[in-house]
């Protein structure tokens, strides 16, 4: 897929991912509004589903049907917006702008943005456990996905990751420390997006591990990325504070290896990710397409 179609299919399918969401949460009006409020404020302020189109990607990489793989899609994005809110609190990264707009509790306040965060989270496993199968082979496939997620976003994988963050500030670590800070906080739910695509898809082993090579190399290469950018690229541009890890003494791969290096490792990881599903033929265009967005964006 040259990258000008894959481009066209990816704005379609954010536009679906969008309406499943939409359909997913309770709406404004519903009781009690504030908090459903907050929790659209943050939702819908324009990400790039990055996350979604992953799992739909990995999923049609081995055959699986949308039906399946939307209520995976949903439950990412859903708990990766709820990182976010919880990342900018001020007992955490104290940022201002997130997605273009106010961060969540400069709007509605600390104690409403983390429980529209709580809620995030809730919803997302709530909704993978509600949504009917139709085949019990499909149901045991979600059992094994929610399993999986549930670790990535846990002590080991995204929570994990930031109480590492945190606990880095001001201070020097080492290389191998810092890709494991990485592949905690961020890597663990990107991972499991392609690998809960896959799971749902049906994947057999040879290609869950594939697909499992290409899910840790786009997984670190993700957040090596997001340094890169948070040191070169404007407020503006990137929808969130710029050069906010060095006004915080945070532990990047700016910090610890320089802008080239890094710049040079996210190449190398789009690389391996390439390499890892080549096997694959066209059916990983998409996925393919993918990994260079994450490489070579600019926000
Ligand atoms: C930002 O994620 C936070 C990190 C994990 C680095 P994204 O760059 O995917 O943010 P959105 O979803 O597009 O706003
Ligand atoms: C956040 O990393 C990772 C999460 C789990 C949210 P960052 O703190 O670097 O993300 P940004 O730069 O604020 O988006
Ligand atoms: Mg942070
Ligand atoms: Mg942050
Ligand atoms: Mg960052």
């Amino acid at each position: 897929m040259n990258p000008s179609r894959s481009q066209v299919t990816f704005a379609e399918r954010r536009r679906l991912i969008d309406e499943a969401l939409d359909r997913a949460l309770p709406s404004e009006e519903a009781w009690p509004e504030t908090i459903h409020r907050a929790v659209r404020y943050s939702l819908f302020a324009g990400g790039k589903r990055i996350r979604p189109l992953l799992v739909i990607a990995a999923g049609e990489a081995v055959g699986g049907r949308n039906e399946n793989l939307m209520p995976l899609a949903c439950a990412v994005e859903m708990i990766h917006t709820y990182s976010l809110i919880h990342d900018d609190l001020p007992a955490m990264d104290d940022d201002d702008l997130r997605r273009g707009r106010p961060t969540n509790h400069k709007v509605f306040g600390e104690a409403t943005a983390i429980l529209a965060g709580d809620a995030l989270l809730t919803r997302a496993f709530h909704l993978m456990a509600e949504t009917p199968c139709r085949e019990p082979a499909d149901g045991l496939r979600r059992m094994r996905a929610i399993a999986m997620l549930g670790e990535a976003c846990g002590t080991t994988g995204l929570v994990g990751g930031q109480v590492m963050d945190m606990e880095s500030e001001g201070r020097d670590l080492s290389a191998e420390s810092l890709e494991r800070l990485h592949r905690a906080k961020t890597g663990a739910l990107l991972a499991a997006c392609v690998r809960g695509g896959a799971i749902l898809g049906g994947a057999g082993e040879d290609d869950m591990e594939r697909l499992g090579d290409y899910a840790e190399a786009v997984g670190l290469a993700f957040q090596v990325v997001d340094d890169v950018l948070d040191a070169t690229e404007s407020a503006e541009r990137l929808g969130k504070t710029a050069g906010k890890d060095r006004q915080a003494r945070k532990a990047t791969y700016v910090s610890v290896h320089g802008l080239e290096r890094a710049r040079s490792t996210a190449s190398e990881l789009l690389d391996k990710a390439l390499a890892a599903i080549a096997p694959f033929g066209p059916r990983a265009d998409p996925l393919a397409a993918l990994a260079r967005i994450i490489v070579e964006r600019r926000s």
